[in-house]
């Protein structure tokens, strides 16, 4: 792929080719006005003016939130791409059994040799069935889906509404719905309590199908799964039904390239420093990668997986936990891995320096979306 050259970017920075070509010299890159350069080169040409000239870069964040996206697009383009896990969210009414399905979910699916191990709780876990993963975002409910929404993250693959079959619709059944409808994320319906003596599974399909949820039995495309979160009926057959559905989704990625991801949480550990849970998404994450999260940085010092194991690399869809960031950063935020260190730590520091900025001015002149727009 062709890149720019210092002309071009002299023109877009507003700056003599030959001031871009010391400055590239400075930074450690030989080229002349007319060579093209490679993206990592522009990332870090644009890093440095962004810091040197102290120019604002942009209103908001977005400027990792492109950079996310344009590598999110390659990776969907690429041939590397292979199946991944399906991230799944559940939603349902208050008291219809999220909490009682993602318990039992953890607590049982979880093979032999991987059991026993849960030390921390982190925003998400896999669930192993046959051999594959499930992704589950251990945060259920509509808040933490339609937070995450609202920032522009959509991370998840599908939704399990769950109703209880002794309750029926109710009006967080349908915000959950709609969340889900105008995300365009598939919805999986798993009538819940069918071991309670009351439960009526047939009326709740009755209900749910005026909300244009409408079973294959009727010719519909909805998924339904009658089950006890309780006593674990039928839960297999869910967890088979959510690997249907990622297949017929494609779901793929591409473990090859430098990661990206999002983060579910974060927070300030005593002993550790910041710690975020993160969801790798593309490429594979690996101990000692620079990466850029939010408005903060760092080197990813340690990885540990949803059973409490430290971990080296984290491949997509996987939830980790990783330390090595010099600040906390905000859940939804974007994670972009970075080649050298020299590069992270320079759009770290110009978004630190941008997020600091943001109130006080609002001059335009370059961002990163507009040079590699132009890419
Ligand atoms: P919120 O987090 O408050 O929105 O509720 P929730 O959807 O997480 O429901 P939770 O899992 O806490 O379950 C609510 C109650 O229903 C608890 O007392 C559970 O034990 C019970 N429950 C959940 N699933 C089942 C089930 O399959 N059968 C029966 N009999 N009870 C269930
Ligand atoms: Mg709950």
């Amino acid at each position: 792929e062709e890149g720019m050259n210092a002309q071009d970017l002299g023109k877009l920075l507003h700056r003599e080719p030959a001031e871009i070509v010391k400055k590239l010299f400075m930074l450690g890159v030989m080229t002349n006005q007319n060579q093209s350069l490679d993206k990592d080169t522009i990332e870090l040409l644009a890093a440095e003016y962004n810091i040197d000239a102290k120019q604002k870069v942009h209103e908001d964040i977005s400027d990792i939130d492109t950079l996310y996206n344009k590598r999110m697009e390659a990776s969907k383009k690429s041939k590397n791409q292979v199946k991944r896990p399906p991230v799944v969210t559940i939603m349902g009414h208050v008291d219809h059994g999220k909490t009682t399905l993602l318990d039992r979910l953890r607590h049982t699916h979880v093979s032999a040799h991987e059991a026993g191990g849960i030390t921390q709780k982190i925003g998400a876990y896999q669930v192993r069935l046959d051999n594959r993963l499930i992704t589950f975002l251990d945060t259920p409910g509509h808040a933490a889906f339609s937070n995450m929404r609202a920032r522009g993250a959509e991370i998840t693959d599908i939704v399990v509404l769950v109703v209880a079959a002794d309750d029926g619709v109710m009006p967080q059944t349908v915000e959950a719905i709609d969340h889900a409808k105008s995300a365009k994320v598939p919805i999986i319906v798993a009538i819940n309590k069918i071991d309670k003596p009351g439960a009526n599974p047939q009326h709740v399909t009755e209900e749910l199908m005026k909300y244009n949820l409408i079973p294959e039995d009727y010719g519909g495309d909805t998924i339904y799964v009658n089950i006890s979160a309780k006593t674990g009926q039928n839960v297999d057959d869910l967890l088979q039904m959510i690997l249907l559905q990622a297949d017929v989704m494609e779901l793929k990625a591409n473990p090859t390239e430098m990661a990206i991801g999002t983060v579910i949480e974060a927070r300030l550990s005593r002993g550790r420093g910041p710690v975020a849970d993160v969801l790798i998404q593309q490429g594979t994450l690996n101990i000692g990668d620079p990466i850029v999260v939010g408005d903060t940085f760092g080197r990813v010092r340690t990885m540990t997986n949803d059973r409490g194991r430290q971990v080296k690399k984290a491949t997509p869809s996987e939830p980790v936990e990783i330390t090595g960031l010099n600040d906390v950063p905000e859940s939804a935020d974007k994670l972009v891995e970075f080649k050298d260190e020299k590069t992270a730590r320079s759009v770290g520091e110009a978004r630190a320096q941008q997020a600091l900025q943001k109130s006080r001015e609002n001059v335009q002149h370059v961002t990163l979306d507009n040079l590699f727009d132009t890419m």
